[in-house]
């Protein structure tokens, strides 16, 4: 029988609302029931149904696994040095990618694949078992063409970013290179892809440009998102909005127009605290944008510049301290938020049917995500049913807890 039972959850977050109205569906003394690569059974421990291998969670909690919704995971070298300038007074400014260009144009295929698994493996020990990838690093018709493929090798949500910065060749002719995008690039690319971005942003491309970038992949039949507003106010977000994007990603600088036209729409605002962290820029105030009504994701970002973490953990702490968020908004938002900026019903939830992707923490609860901040929580990780990885050191099961206080 491949059926495996997960009892005595001490706290399951399964993201599917009850009739009172808890968006969140708690359960607690749960058990989920995992059948193949899907959930086939969520219900109370006590009429859990017998299955070929039974996981005791001993009372600890349980969700789902993480839905990073933005990464650029497929780069050469990194840019340490350049994070030190800035911890030392230095701001972030978008031109930072093309040195990461030149890395990734002299690294070869297989350096470049070694490194992306490196980094999906680090991702699935955190608990992470979606990931979005944009290509970016290449702005060649063959470099981004390879970094969409080499994505497309570990990930259905691959993203062509042809319109991360305008390369150096190109200075000068950013609009001849807004041709070469949307041209040969994005016909070399789609096939590859599923979603087409633009960096809309002073330094990088005009919301003119960008309604080009975004109107041309459309037209391939390739899903919008966008980045704005990371560096300052600007007119991303109702581009965003207004040509339907299942998500606009960074959001520091928001207007009160911006706020407004995200709350009116099914177009998810995916907050990026890793980036504010690394880049010191002032994080954006979730707590407002949730209470006037905005969707909001958190995702990691993981990219040699601007946010090198690919902790979901660590950002789910940064959201609650610093953008005001409640532990339980926070996970739901690295989730089922996430599952959303991607336009998936089929994983960020813990629901009959879904994708069998789940974390068994160490902690009895969701909240320790934000209150432990930088300790590693994650005990076990199934994705797609199959357990991918389990924490070393700590024999399941026999760990104990006192009474849990809710
Ligand atoms: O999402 N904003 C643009 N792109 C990345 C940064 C890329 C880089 O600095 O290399 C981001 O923050
Ligand atoms: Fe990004």
């Amino acid at each position: 029988m491949s059926t495996t039972l997960i009892t005595n959850i001490g706290e399951l977050t399964t993201n599917v609302g009850s009739s009172g109205g808890d968006r969140f569906g708690t359960l607690v003394d749960a058990a989920v029931l995992i059948d193949g690569e899907r959930i086939a059974w969520v219900g109370s421990a006590a009429d859990a149904p017998d299955a070929g291998e039974i996981v005791d969670a001993s009372g600890r909690a349980v969700i789902p696994g993480f839905v990073d919704s933005h990464s650029h995971l497929v780069f050469g070298g990194d840019r340490a040095a350049e994070f030190e300038a800035r911890m030392a007074g230095q701001n972030y400014a978008a031109g930072g990618i093309r040195s990461t260009v030149a890395a990734t144009r002299a690294a070869s295929d297989d350096e470049l694949r070694a490194r992306l698994r490196g980094f999906l493996d680090e991702m699935l020990a955190q608990g992470t078992t979606t990931v979005e990838i944009k290509s970016g690093y290449g702005l060649s018709v063959e470099g981004e063409e390879r970094l969409v493929r080499l994505a497309a090798e570990v990930t259905q949500e691959v993203t062509f970013l042809g319109a991360h910065v305008v390369p150096a060749e190109y200075a000068d002719r950013a609009d001849e290179y807004v041709g070469l995008v949307t041209g040969p690039m994005l016909d070399a690319c789609a096939p590859h892809a599923k979603w087409i971005d633009v960096f809309c942003e002073t330094g990088a491309f005009s919301v003119e440009q960008s309604r080009r970038v975004l109107e041309a992949g459309i037209a391939k039949g390739l899903l919008p998102r966008v980045h704005a507003s990371q560096l300052g106010p600007g007119e991303g977000v109702g581009l965003a909005v207004e040509l339907g994007a299942a998500s606009v990603d960074h959001g520091t600088y928001l207007t009160d127009a911006d706020v407004a036209a995200l709350a009116a729409s099914d177009t998810v605002l995916t907050l990026l605290p890793g980036v504010e962290f690394s880049t010191r820029q002032p994080y954006p105030d979730a707590r407002r944008l949730i209470d006037a009504g905005v969707t909001v994701a958190i995702a990691c970002d993981t990219n040699p510049g601007s946010s090198f973490t690919s902790s979901m953990s660590f950002c789910i702490a940064l959201a609650v301290r610093d953008m005001g968020m409640t532990p339980a908004e926070a996970v739901w938002a690295a989730t089922a938020g996430g599952a959303l900026a991607l336009r998936r019903d089929d994983v960020g939830v813990i629901a009959p049917g879904a994708r069998a992707d789940l974390v068994l923490l160490k902690s009895p609860t969701r909240i320790h995500l934000a209150y432990r901040p930088g300790v590693l929580l994650v005990e076990q990780v199934w994705k797609d049913g199959v357990a991918v990885f389990t924490a070393p050191g700590t024999p399941r099961g026999t760990e104990s807890h006192g009474p849990v206080a809710r």
